[in-house]
């Protein structure tokens, strides 16, 4: 039996956001306001004096790896091989300064190591000698990276309210992609997941905004750590800014509209938070926010981004953005004006990606006046300034230096752990789990044999469906029960895919001899338009696969895999016990077979509010008018489970709730202490 008083200390969230976005960054001032001359700023300086309109052009231009290579964008064969005529044309007569993506799919660190040093011979031939800043999606470790550690999805990140394991987490990724001389990763969403409808709720941290400030300044001072020169960093890019994770329809890049009010309380915090961990990118909304894309909302991009909140460093579009002002948005006649539209607001550097317009098209702006080298010259100081904090110029790879612990066990460990905290046991009814080891367990469902069910999406690959990127060895949820039960134990029927039926029939029979039925429903992997669904509730067939197994009296246990809670209210009472796994990766299958056996006393809190009705999409800090209806009885507060909960094979008693003063200043702090007891016999991480 343990008691342990939790102490919190609370500090005083003003509703009013205003009062806590002055600016904070650690920026070198002096007594004039005026910033003081660092080395880095003097070289930025002499170099930007040096550079022509075409060279600073070409900084602000990002295009896909694929404009270097022989082939046709989205469909380039391996080996993948550089076309002598576009690279030189991309980086040496239009002096792109940098780089994205992986022209189809993640590869080993040995083919990174040599496609960026082949892009930085070429690129530092210029007379400018100006290295490339190559970006990528490290999502969830470095997926784009064979053999690399692959750790939960953020969503599961949350439900483990482990910082400190977050941050390390985050220096693994670091470490692996900088192993393979990409210093930049798009990563994290600092999105506050207030739609669950949304097909990125799972790339964010939950519904909670100071959970997602946390988690986010965590990832920022793991990934980049002191000093981003250190070839075990990167710099990290805060996404997506802003109001991109609550658009009215549900579906990905539509429209928001958030009051300024909410603008502040929810969706900055996270922002400001990254800006005071020392972050040096953030990546546009593609969406809009009350009727102004993101890409061209001056107040948003200076006055909050930048007088308030302080960000010094680079703005990049999101994928083809300044275009879609044009077929997209229409606020924009032609690219040209897109291009002017969005330089002019704020935007210091185009993922174009796919065309060398950009930067033709801006340079004659600037000539005609309609885009002032004052602007450019600021965007491109602020390129320069971060290539120089990376060391590129003296080290444009990290060729020389040794990574022996790539993919190694010591960062799996880590993950298998992070996947193991992040189970959350949302439901036990007569105690059905801990399974015993002598069972007779039948596993059914789409989701059970699957390890791109359980990594999601950037895996590999962008949606993350193609198995051929998937890790060697690891276990899905049926191999790693067969070694957890033994494969005597197991015996294993499909049952349906996501959203069809293979053999229910088949399943029920198996059913009747089992003690128990392990049923793994969910999702397949998704991500942005793609993902964008009419509909929440879990898919019809999965829906009778539960219904039917349970006709048969077997206790059933649900595990979902699922990257936004679908709903399942039909089917939860049919179920004795219900564990959400989340997107765990590729150390899932193995922490969800060591709950199930009672190995791992399941810790994970959920980090949103499950709901139970498509109509009541209410997160936990509801309004008293969202619940309070005295006369006709509506009540939209009635969850499936609750923001926080989250069961365990103990009992663990609260009491002595103790606040230690009435008052509190603002900006003040106050203590709140609490009595936690465990009262049974296993131990447990409250
Ligand atoms: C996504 C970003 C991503 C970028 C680069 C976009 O479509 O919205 O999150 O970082 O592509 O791949």
């Amino acid at each position: 039996m343990n008691k342990i008083r939790l102490i919190a200390v609370l500090f005083f969230a003003t509703i009013i956001f205003n009062a806590c976005t002055k600016q904070t960054q650690k920026t070198v001032v002096n007594k004039t306001n005026k910033e003081i001359e660092t080395p880095i700023s003097r070289k930025v300086k002499t170099l930007l004096k040096k550079m022509t309109l075409k060279d600073k052009v070409g900084e602000m231009t990002q295009l896909s790896l694929d404009m270097l290579c022989v082939g046709k964008p989205y469909s380039i064969k391996d080996p993948l091989t550089f076309d002598p005529v576009k690279i030189k044309k991309a980086l040496l007569e239009y002096r792109v300064g940098s780089i994205l993506n992986n022209a189809g799919h993640a590869r080993p660190p040995k083919e990174w190591n040599k496609i960026i040093s082949g892009i930085q011979e070429v690129a530092m031939q210029k007379e400018t000698g100006i290295p490339v800043l190559y970006g990528i999606d490290a999502i969830h470790g470095g997926n784009y990276s064979v053999g690399a550690t692959l750790y939960p999805q953020q969503i599961g990140l949350a439900a483990t309210w482990n910082r400190s394991l977050v941050k390390e987490l985050a220096a693994i990724s670091a470490y692996e992609t900088r192993a393979c001389s990409l210093p930049w990763a798009f990563a994290p969403v600092l999105d506050v997941g207030r739609d669950r409808r949304w097909s990125r709720f799972w790339e964010t941290f939950g519904e909670d905004t100071y959970l997602v400030s946390e988690m986010g300044r965590a990832t920022f001072e793991g990934a980049q750590g002191d000093d981003v020169s250190d070839p075990e960093k990167v710099i990290a890019c805060m996404k997506h800014f802003v109001g991109y994770s609550m658009p009215l329809t549900g579906k990905d890049r539509t429209s928001s509209w958030l009051p300024e009010r909410q603008l502040r309380e929810y969706f900055l915090p996270p922002f400001q938070a990254a800006v005071n961990a020392g972050a040096k990118t953030i990546m546009i909304n593609s969406g809009d926010v009350n009727g102004i894309p993101g890409h061209v909302n001056s107040w948003l991009l200076k006055d909050v981004l930048r007088q308030e909140l302080g960000f010094k460093g680079i703005a990049v579009t999101d994928w083809e953005d300044i275009h879609y002002l044009v077929s997209r948005h229409h606020v924009a006649e032609n690219y040209k004006d897109a291009i002017a539209m969005s330089i002019n607001a704020g935007i210091d550097m185009s993922m174009v990606p796919l065309d060398l317009d950009f930067p033709r098209l801006l340079k004659e702006l600037v000539e005609e006046g309609k885009v002032p080298m004052a602007r450019i010259d600021e965007a491109v100081t602020r390129i320069l300034t971060v290539k120089y904090e990376l060391g590129l110029f003296k080290e444009p790879t990290t060729t020389k230096h040794q990574y022996p612990d790539f993919g190694s066990k010591k960062f799996r460990q880590k993950a298998l752990q992070a996947a193991l905290e992040s189970m959350t046991l949302l439901k036990n009814d007569k105690g059905l789990l801990p399974i015993s080891k002598k069972s007779k367990i039948l596993i059914t469902g789409p989701t059970a044999h699957s390890l791109n069910a359980m990594n999601g999406s950037w895996t590999g690959t962008w949606q993350g469906v193609d198995p051929n990127w998937n890790t060697k060895g690891k276990l899905t949820v049926l191999e790693a029960m067969q070694q957890e039960f033994g494969k005597e134990n197991i015996d294993y029927v499909p049952g349906v895919a996501i959203d069809t039926i293979i053999n229910i029939k088949q399943a029920v029979k198996a059913a009747k001899s089992a003690d128990v039925a392990v049923i793994c429903i969910g999702e397949f992997p998704y991500v942005e338009k793609p993902g964008d669904i009419d509909d929440l509730t879990l898919p019809k067939a999965q829906l009778q696969l539960v219904k039917e197994m349970a006709s048969t009296g077997t206790p059933i246990v649900l595990v979902l895999i699922e990257g936004r809670p679908r709903i399942i209210q039909e089917i939860e009472p049919l179920a004795n016990s219900v564990l959400m796994a989340y997107l765990p990766a590729n150390e899932g299958g193995i922490a969800i077979a060591r709950t199930l056996s009672g190995t791992n006393n399941p810790s994970g809190r959920l980090p949103f509010t499950y709901p139970k009705y498509p109509n009541d999409l209410v997160a936990y800090d509801y309004r008293g008018t969202d619940k309070a209806d005295r006369y006709f009885g509506h009540n939209a507060i009635q969850p499936q489970w609750a923001f926080g909960h989250g069961l365990s094979y103990t009992i663990v008693e609260y009491s002595d709730i103790a606040v230690e003063s009435k008052n509190i200043a603002m900006n003040g702090a106050i203590t709140v202490s609490v009595l936690v007891k465990n009262s049974g016999t296993v131990p447990i991480t409250e």
